[in-house]
């Protein structure tokens, strides 16, 4: 189903999945029958109906697989790997939370909003999505209809706040970030978010690296981390993360 131009949901009956699936972990989809393409696409879990044994996922159409994947029917088969990778961390009862969103990275933190709804409701949770126009943000009825209070930033001013994610956070929040802080979406807003927080001791992001096998056995979705005083080491996107915290993250070009 189109929920905003060139964005689909898609219902996967998969009861186990359903069960299995925490927020921020993927889902590694292959998109045609046909050998074109040939890799799987990682796809986030954007909710998870435990009682229907249904997971959906929310994708935007960025090429081929997407495209591909967008022309499945009802009823078609569609065969996912998952759920893979290693999540956020759920706060603690009562935390205060802030959560950033860019485009469709919106998918993975409504499923963690999800949750942190059913620990303890929506009162001590800001949600920050941005995107470059107001149409490109998915999903905003589906936050604001659990009960969160959301912000909107738009780089052409188009809908919120005339600017990014990170920068309409910091003037919300005045600079003072609560004890939880989660994002997804694009390198750029992550790089922003980390010249702003890059020392938060529970900033959590998820990242976009392109995959092939999806499970640590091959080297294409390598990234660096750090810690204080030791070498830069490297992990797997896919297996290690994918999500990480923020402090631990060398981001690259
Ligand atoms: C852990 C993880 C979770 C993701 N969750 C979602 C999600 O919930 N919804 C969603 O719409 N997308 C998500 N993505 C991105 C999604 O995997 C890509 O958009 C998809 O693989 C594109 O495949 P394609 O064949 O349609 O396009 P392609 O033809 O492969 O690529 C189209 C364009 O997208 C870029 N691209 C491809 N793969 C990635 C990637 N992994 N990261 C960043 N840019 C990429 C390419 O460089 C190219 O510019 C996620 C990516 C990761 C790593
Ligand atoms: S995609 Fe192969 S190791 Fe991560």
């Amino acid at each position: 189903m189109e929920v905003i131009p060139g964005h689909r949901v898609m219902g996967l009956e998969a009861p186990e999945l359903a069960m299995a699936a925490a927020p921020g972990q993927f889902l590694h989809v292959r998109c045609s029958d046909s050998l074109d393409p040939l890799l799987r696409r990682p796809i986030s879990v954007y909710s998870a109906d435990r009682e229907r044994g249904t997971v959906y996922i929310l994708y935007r159409i960025a090429g081929k697989g997407t495209e591909l994947l967008s022309r499945v029917r009802k009823g078609e088969l569609v065969d996912v790997m998952g759920p893979l990778g290693s999540g956020y961390t759920l706060p603690k009862k009562g935390e205060g939370v802030a959560v950033l969103g860019g485009g469709v990275g919106i998918a993975p933190l409504c499923f963690l909003l999800a949750e942190i709804k059913k620990l303890y409701g929506p009162e001590k949770v800001s949600v920050f999505l941005g995107a470059a126009n107001y149409t490109a943000i998915p999903a905003v009825d589906q936050v604001r209809d659990m009960g969160f209070a959301v912000h909107i930033a738009t780089d052409d001013g188009s809908g919120g706040f005339k600017g990014n994610v990170v920068q309409l956070a910091d003037e919300v929040l005045g600079g003072s970030y609560p004890e939880r802080v989660y994002a997804c979406g694009p390198l750029p807003m992550l790089k922003g978010l980390a010249r702003r927080l890059g020392d938060h001791p529970a900033a959590e992001v998820s990242m976009e690296e392109h995959m092939a096998c999806g499970v640590g056995a091959c080297l294409s979705c390598i990234c660096r981390l750090r810690a204080d005083g030791e070498e830069p080491r490297y992990a797997h996107v896919c297996k290690d993360g994918p999500v990480f915290r923020l402090k631990e993250l060398e981001l690259l070009d």
